[in-house]
């Protein structure tokens, strides 16, 4: 079992990307087999145009990693840029990939919308994703809901793949074991693992938390930004003794992620009671945060004291990754006929 993911070095990590991906990635370090876990770089230079900005995000989301729990001799933590087959795989399979596949996505549709002029990086966004995992023959990835649609079009493009240069492939059958006659597939359909409990974790204004939505709680801000973050979450004006409903309620739901089911029962029940302001559940958040991350914290500024450190860890990595990617890309490159004799 191979699992692969990358999270985008665009800003400051935030608990959905903690709930959405990070805490599966280290969940998932305790299960047999290999996991890769990338820094985004190229991804990020959709979205970041400040060379600066990009190089010190990329090292402050290493930290992020390691200081959550990502452990280097358990999974493989390397920077997208460092392996360069990935930039080549995207160009291979740009090839074979129809315009409408990509037309389709989402994240350039929304920039359409809302009237900016895309350009070819975030329309290829899904195509250089998709070269990032199946460049390993990755079987599962774990991410939040809105990367769902970025695994289909993987799998697209690889049966796309598949199907121009392997003889033989039949997509019902991708891994040529149901009929002697059907051949297995060079590149590998990969999984989504969405945990549905953490699929949307919602922001302090109620839409999905996000970087680029101003609504984000981050895990490594200084207390007062915190403070301020969760005091600001925006809820109804129910007065303090009247019931509340608890699904109606983004407070709760962030509540939600840090408590045990039966004590998810009692904030429910105590929601419906009324009687507690939410300011007090603002504060009870804030107990609950600075109990789940301020290890994480601490120890994100010891490692932050040697950052030689992080960069042995990050070139490590990527040695082992391409070690694990080039068996991949010269088969590619064998299939598609660009390799000499
Ligand atoms: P952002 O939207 O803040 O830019 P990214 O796109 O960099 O976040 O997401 C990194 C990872 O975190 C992805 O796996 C994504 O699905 C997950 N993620 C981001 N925001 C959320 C959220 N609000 N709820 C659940 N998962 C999320
Ligand atoms: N697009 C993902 C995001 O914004 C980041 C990403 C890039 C990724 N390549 C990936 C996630 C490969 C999983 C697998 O969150």
């Amino acid at each position: 079992m191979r699992t692969l993911s990358g999270i985008q070095p665009s800003g400051a990590l935030h608990l959905g990307n903690y709930f959405g991906a990070l805490r599966q990635f280290v969940e998932l370090q305790k299960e047999e087999g290999e996991a890769l876990y990338f820094i985004a770089n190229l991804h990020a230079l959709t979205t970041t145009r400040d060379g600066e900005a990009l190089s010190r995000n990329t090292a402050a989301i290493a930290l992020d990693f390691l200081a959550l729990g990502l452990d280097p001799q358990k999974s493989i933590l390397f920077r997208q840029s460092d392996v360069p087959f990935h930039a080549e795989l995207h160009w291979l399979l740009g090839t074979v990939t129809p315009l409408a596949l990509l037309e389709r996505g989402h994240s350039y549709k929304d920039k359409l919308a809302r009237g900016f002029g895309a350009d070819v990086g975030l329309f290829t966004y899904p195509v250089l994703m998709a070269a990032d995992i199946l460049l390993y023959r990755t079987d599962r990835v774990p991410v939040g809901k809105d990367q769902k649609q970025h695994l289909e079009i993987a799998r697209d493009i690889a049966t796309k793949f598949n199907l121009t240069y392997v003889p033989g492939y039949d997509p019902q059958d991708p891994e040529g074991r149901e009929n002697k006659k059907h051949t297995k597939g060079i590149l590998k359909l990969p999984e989504p693992f969405i945990l549905d409990s953490t699929a949307v974790v919602p922001g302090t204004d109620g839409q999905k938390m996000s970087k680029s939505y101003g609504n984000a709680i981050d895990l490594f801000g200084t207390d007062k930004e915190l403070k301020k973050q969760i005091m600001g979450i925006v809820t109804d004006s129910t007065p303090v003794e009247a019931p509340k409903d608890p699904d109606a309620s983004n407070l709760f739901l962030l509540l939600k992620l840090f408590l045990s089911p039966s004590e998810i029962d009692v904030l429910a029940q105590s929601f419906r009671q009324g009687g507690t302001g939410y300011g007090a559940y603002k504060k009870q958040l804030l107990d609950a945060f600075h109990a789940a991350f301020d290890p994480a914290r601490a120890r994100r500024l010891e490692l932050q004291k040697d950052m030689g450190e992080i960069e042995a860890i990050l070139q490590d990595g990527a040695q082992r990754a391409e070690a694990i990617a080039r068996p991949v890309i010269e088969e590619v490159r064998r299939a598609v006929g660009v390799t000499g004799r």
